[in-house]
């Protein structure tokens, strides 16, 4: 059978570095993995991938890494999912088993592209005043208040963080508060402060949510702008404030964090408006040691609106999040489901697709929290857990970003049942 062997090539090339897993790691990995970012390790050449082969190896058969919590199975596509496909694995596990072997360097290749797109100069910047972050400890969440100052309302046609320290920068969310809001009323303009716990739940009788604040933009590692889209703008009203709450992590030693929000105003008023709901339940108490209790929350469309984005909100007993929607001809959809939600990655989810929610859709966000000693994230299995913005107490906050003709009422949900508004804070 002369015929067959013809076709049976002689030397089967093993998978190498250069030859196959530098465009995989550098696509997937070098975001983080490299000198500046959040991860701890630089893979950026061989030298510095091949003591780490096996450990990347078990890391991506476990999906422990790229850190990406949803499950593909049962969530919608998302613009931003960092998991590799199947086909990535079986290369890197290939060439581990292959004796991680380097290969033949490329000249072409080698060249990362860089998180920053910061080449047009922005409208207006919010700017962190060089906070010290020490070296070692637990940092509390950090407050900064900047005001804007138009005398107008502006259209944000788009926002974009340029992080300074990407090393300590755990994660930031910027809000608009507007005018006569009563969220965190107390924090002083321009100086970095820790808000105490009555202030950030501080709420008048009568205010509306969309009164009270609006998160205008997430940040976490690994973050990449995101445009809303053509003729789509958040409101920043006249005289509103912007709020950013700082999560810091310590990284061994001390650095000056001068991190910014930059802002573009669009040149004409916007088709659509960008809104960002916050249904929340602040209601539970988590028994001591019960492994899986469960927090509802939801919402009801008044309005036909479109999403385009979720980002599930629970501290260390967070467990699973799963958000689904109930059309009204009563059609079941989940958009997202998060087996194993992971509190050091408050990560937002941007739809591939936006999805059309017709008026009278019925939004349902669960989470589940884990309060026994099985848990390694948690503080203290004997606790009964309430609401509470320190990482020992718990949140359900199911973020959502949606879009609307621009001229109408932001006030386009019904907020759901347990939710007790005001304590909403993060
Ligand atoms: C979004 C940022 C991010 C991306 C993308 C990322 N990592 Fe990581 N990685 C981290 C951080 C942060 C750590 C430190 C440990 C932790 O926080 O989980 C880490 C730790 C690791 C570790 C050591 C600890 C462990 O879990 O075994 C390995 C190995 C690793 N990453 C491999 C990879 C590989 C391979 C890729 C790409 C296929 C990747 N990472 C992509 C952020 C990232």
């Amino acid at each position: 059978m002369r015929f067959f062997l013809l076709l049976i090539p002689a030397v089967v090339p093993a998978a190498t570095y250069h030859g196959v897993v530098k465009q995989i790691l550098d696509t997937r990995c070098v975001g983080c993995h490299r000198d500046g970012e959040i991860a701890p390790i630089k893979f950026t050449t061989y030298a510095e991938v091949k003591p780490w082969s096996k450990a990347i190896r078990q890391a991506v058969i476990r999906k422990s890494m790229p850190p990406w919590h949803a499950d593909p199975a049962r969530s919608i596509p998302f613009h931003n999912d960092r998991s590799l496909t199947a086909k990535e694995i079986a290369a890197i596990t290939e060439w581990v088993d292959g004796g991680a072997l380097e290969g033949k360097s490329d000249a072409s290749t080698g060249v990362v592209a860089s998180a920053s797109t910061a080449t047009t100069k922005p409208d207006f910047v919010a700017r962190i005043p060089g906070i010290e972050v020490p070296p070692k400890g637990t940092i509390e969440y950090t407050f900064l208040v900047t005001p804007t100052n138009f005398d107008r309302d502006m259209w944000i046609s788009s926002a974009e963080w340029r992080i300074d320290q990407r090393s300590v920068v755990h994660h930031i969310n910027a809000f608009i508060r507007p005018m006569g809001s009563s969220y965190v009323r107390d924090a002083p303009p321009g100086k970095p402060f820790v808000a105490s716990v009555q202030s950030r739940r501080a709420k008048r009788e009568d205010e509306r949510e969309v009164d009270r604040r609006e998160l205008l933009l997430g940040y976490e590692p690994g973050y990449r702008p995101m445009p809303w889209g053509e003729g789509r703008a958040k409101l920043l009203p006249k005289g509103a404030d912007i709020v950013f709450e700082i999560h810091y992590t310590a990284n061994g030693k001390a650095v000056v964090d001068n991190s910014e929000l930059a802002l573009f105003f669009a040149k004409q008023p916007p088709k659509e408006r960008v809104f960002t709901i916050s249904p929340a339940d602040a209601t539970f108490a988590i028994p001591a040691g019960a492994n899986l209790h469960s927090s509802q929350t939801g919402a009801v469309t008044k309005r036909d609106v479109t999403l385009l984005s979720m980002q599930p909100h629970m501290h260390l007993r967070g467990k699973t999040y799963s958000i689904a929607v109930r059309y009204p001809d009563g059609l079941v959809e989940s958009l997202i489901d998060v087996p194993r939600y992971d509190f050091r990655w408050q990560t937002t989810y941007f739809l591939r697709e936006p999805k059309r929610l017709p008026k009278n859709t019925e939004l349902k966000c669960l989470a589940q929290f884990d309060n026994s000693r099985n848990n390694p994230a948690n503080p203290d299995p004997k606790q009964i857990v309430h609401w509470g913005d320190q990482s020992w107490e718990e949140m359900n906050i199911c973020f959502m970003e949606v879009t609307f003709p621009a001229s109408d009422d932001p006030d386009v949900v019904t907020l759901l049942g347990t939710t007790r508004p005001g304590t909403a804070t993060r």
